[in-house]
């Protein structure tokens, strides 16, 4: 019996399994009821008594080794049918490649980081606006020509709403709900029905600021568009103020920066001025203030405004804003490690 034992000790050990029925069919052998092992435990009571102490834990042995056996066959024949179903056979090898962050949203998110820094909170404004929030309250007469600046585009059936043309107009949704200190950016996206050509694009996005106080002047201005021209373009970059008009600032001023693909010397982006213009800005008008029941004699503010695809097109030289649209990964897998 002992040698019987031991044989069926080593038969356990090479013992596999491929399916639920193959399994089964090995514990019908082993240990249901005329199994090998209960039968062998019936005889049992046929061993001679000296012998029935070193039989019986051998028994005692198989049976627990049986019943493991079975056990590890059932967990390691279940473990690879998980496997099996979760395995996706169609997926593409390693390395997988990850998705990248979109340029825009990459310089967006550097230049809302600058105006953080300098106290400036986000405030969002609806895409699809009434005409007073994008041209009346900000000093657009009804026939005033700044008007025609902005090609708009119009919502047939009702020509007071409009797709908002510049992101000016969270100005005054901000400005009509709360009073000053205002410091504020807005980020978004706007349209402007314009044909599509490697310089514009009948949508793009805008950074609006704005700051209102008591004792805001055009100093705190031009220090704040300095410290944000260094920040994004480099501590070497300079700037310079060339007036100019905006209905809703005054004085209006559009700023340029130091060229920082050529240092200023003169190339083809900077048209060989060694000059480039990024945004345009100036101390807010005191009729705006005023549209938005802020009073303009206690307040003052200053704002500026800039396309974050210009901006974009400048910092990473790219000389075709469509490309921002195409959603081509040759382009986009680029600002990989710009992150
Ligand atoms: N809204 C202007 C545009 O779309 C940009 C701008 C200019 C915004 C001057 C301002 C500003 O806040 O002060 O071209």
């Amino acid at each position: 019996m002992l040698d019987k034992i031991h044989s069926l000790l080593s038969e356990m050990e090479q013992l596999t399994a491929s399916s639920a029925d193959e399994l089964e069919a090995i514990r019908i052998k082993y240990l249901s009821k005329k199994g090998i092992i209960p039968v062998l435990m019936d005889d049992f009571r046929n061993v001679a008594p000296e012998q029935k102490r070193e039989v019986g834990m051998k028994l005692n042995e198989l049976k627990q080794k049986a019943q493991e056996k079975i056990q590890s066959l059932k967990e390691q024949f279940e473990s690879s049918k998980k496997q099996n179903t979760d395995i996706d056979l169609t997926r593409t090898a390693y390395p997988v490649s990850l998705g990248t962050r979109h340029p825009i949203s990459i310089v967006k998110e550097e230049i809302c980081d600058i105006f953080k820094r300098l106290g400036f909170s986000i405030a969002e404004g609806p895409e699809v606006e009434d005409d007073w929030h994008v041209f009346s309250s900000l000093n657009f007469a009804d026939d005033h020509p700044a008007r025609d600046m902005q090609d708009t585009f119009f919502i047939q059936s009702n020509p007071d709403i409009v797709l908002r043309t510049h992101t000016s107009s969270v100005q005054t949704r901000v400005m009509e709900k709360t009073q000053p200190p205002i410091r504020i950016i807005c980020p978004g996206r706007v349209y402007r029905n314009e044909a599509i050509s490697a310089r514009a694009h009948c949508l793009f996005h805008q950074v609006e600021a704005l700051y209102v106080d008591k004792d805001v002047s055009f100093a705190d201005l031009k220090q704040a568009l300095l410290f944000f021209s260094k920040e994004m373009f480099g501590a070497d970059t300079q700037i310079r103020l060339r007036p100019s008009y905006f209905p809703f600032t005054e004085p209006s001023a559009e700023m340029d920066i130091t060229c920082h693909i050529c240092g200023g010397q003169g190339c083809n982006i900077c048209k060989y001025t060694g000059w480039v213009e990024i945004l345009g800005c100036g101390m807010v008008d005191p009729n705006v203030l005023d549209n938005c029941g802020i009073d303009s004699k206690l307040y003052m503010g200053y704002a500026l405004g800039m396309g974050i695809e210009r901006i974009t097109m400048l910092k990473y030289r790219i000389n075709d804003i469509r490309l921002f649209f195409d959603n081509d990964v040759r382009f986009l897998e680029q600002f990989q490690a710009a992150h």
